[in-house]
C-alpha cells in the first residue's frame, strides 16, 4: 500500500471515490483477527453488522441483537483496523424511540471505536434522527430496501423496489438520507437497474448487496464470503473459501489425535529438569 493508501479512511475519501468512479469495498466483521486481517487487505470499510445475530450469536434473525452487544464486537473490531473506515450498526428499536435514546446509543457505538453508525429505514421520524446525529457530529449510513430489522412487517426475505413506481420511491428516500446528512447508503436486495438508477441520482456513495454491479461499493457478510456460516445462503452471496470444510477438518484430526494419545507429542509438552525428574520417580517407585 502507498503513502495515501495507508491513511485512515474518510467520509471525504468514500466522496472522492464516488466522484473517481472507484467501487468501494466493506465487509462485516465481529472479532479482532478477523477485522486485522480484512483491514490488512486494503478493504475500505468494515462494518461492524447486527448480522452478528445470526453469524455469532446464533439468532434466527437480528431482531435480538442489543446495543450492548453491538458496543462489545464494535471494541473487539475496532482494536483491530488501523485504515479501514468502521461502521457499526445501529441494532433493533435503538435508533425508533426518541431523538435523545438515538443519540444516547450512538454515541455508545461511537465510543467503542466506530466512526459511523448505520441504520434502516427512511420515515420522517428517522430521517429527523440522522439530521441530529449528524449534528452531534456522528457519522450516520442509511440502509434501504430489503431492511432485516422490518422483517416481520415485510414478512419475508424479498427483493424490493420491484417496480418502476418503487425504485422511484426507493430515490425519493435515498434523496432524503442524503439531505438529512447521510454520507453512504446501504442499497440491500434491490433489481440491479433500480440500484444504478438510485446510485446514478445521488452525490452519496451507494453500497449493494445483492442489488447488482453498478452501486458505486459492495458489501458481504464475511463469513458467507468464507463459506463459514451454513445457515441459507442467499443468491447474492458468493463464497470465497470453504473454511467450514477447513474448521472441520482440523476439529476431526484433533479429536482423532486425542483418542489415540498421538496429541500432544513431546515437541507440545513441558518437562522437568532431569534432576526433578530423577528425585520425582524415585519417589514413584
Ligand atoms: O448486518 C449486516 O451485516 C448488514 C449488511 C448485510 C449490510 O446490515
Amino acid at each position: 500500500m502507498n503513502n495515501e493508501s495507508e491513511k485512515p479512511v474518510t467520509v471525504r475519501t468514500f466522496q472522492k471515490m464516488k466522484q473517481n468512479y472507484e467501487k468501494i469495498t466493506m465487509l462485516t466483521a465481529y472479532d479482532y483477527s478477523t477485522a486485522k486481517y480484512i483491514d490488512e487487505c486494503g478493504t475500505d470499510a468494515i462494518l461492524v453488522g447486527d448480522s452478528v445475530g445470526m453469524t455469532v450469536l446464533g439468532y434466527e434473525n437480528t431482531i435480538n441483537v442489543t446495543v450492548e452487544d453491538m458496543v462489545t464486537f464494535t471494541k473487539a473490531v475496532s482494536k483491530g483496523v488501523k485504515r479501514a473506515m468502521v461502521i457499526a450498526d445501529l441494532p433493533f428499536m435503538s435508533f425508533n424511540i426518541s431523538k435523545e435514546q438515538t443519540a444516547l446509543n450512538a454515541a455508545k457505538l461511537i465510543q467503542a471505536g466506530a466512526k459511523a453508525v448505520k441504520l434502516e429505514g427512511a420515515s420522517d421520524f428517522i430521517l429527523d434522527e440522522v439530521n441530529h446525529l449528524v449534528n452531534s457530529g456522528i457519522n450516520v449510513v442509511g440502509h434501504l430496501g430489503f431492511t432485516p430489522q422490518y422483517i416481520n412487517t415485510i414478512g419475508g426475505y424479498f427483493v424490493q423496489g420491484k417496480s418502476y413506481e418503487n425504485t422511484l420511491k426507493l430515490l425519493d428516500l435515498a434523496k432524503k438520507l442524503e439531505e438529512n446528512g447521510a454520507f453512504m447508503i446501504v442499497l440491500e436486495m434491490v433489481p440491479t437497474e433500480s440500484a444504478k438508477y438510485i446510485s446514478e441520482n445521488l452525490n452519496i456513495p451507494t453500497i449493494g448487496i445483492g442489488a447488482g454491479k453498478y452501486c458505486d461499493g459492495q458489501v458481504l457478510v464475511i463469513d458467507d464470503i468464507l463459506g463459514k456460516y451454513w445457515g441459507n445462503t442467499p443468491k447474492f452471496v458468493k463464497p470465497y473459501a470453504n473454511i467450514k470444510e477447513i474448521i472441520m477438518n482440523a476439529v476431526n484430526q484433533y479429536n482423532k489425535e486425542v483418542k489415540s494419545s498421538i496429541f500432544p507429542s513431546n515437541e507440545n509438552s513441558f518437562f522437568l529438569p532431569e534432576n526433578e525428574r530423577g528425585k520425582l520417580y524415585s519417589v514413584i517407585k
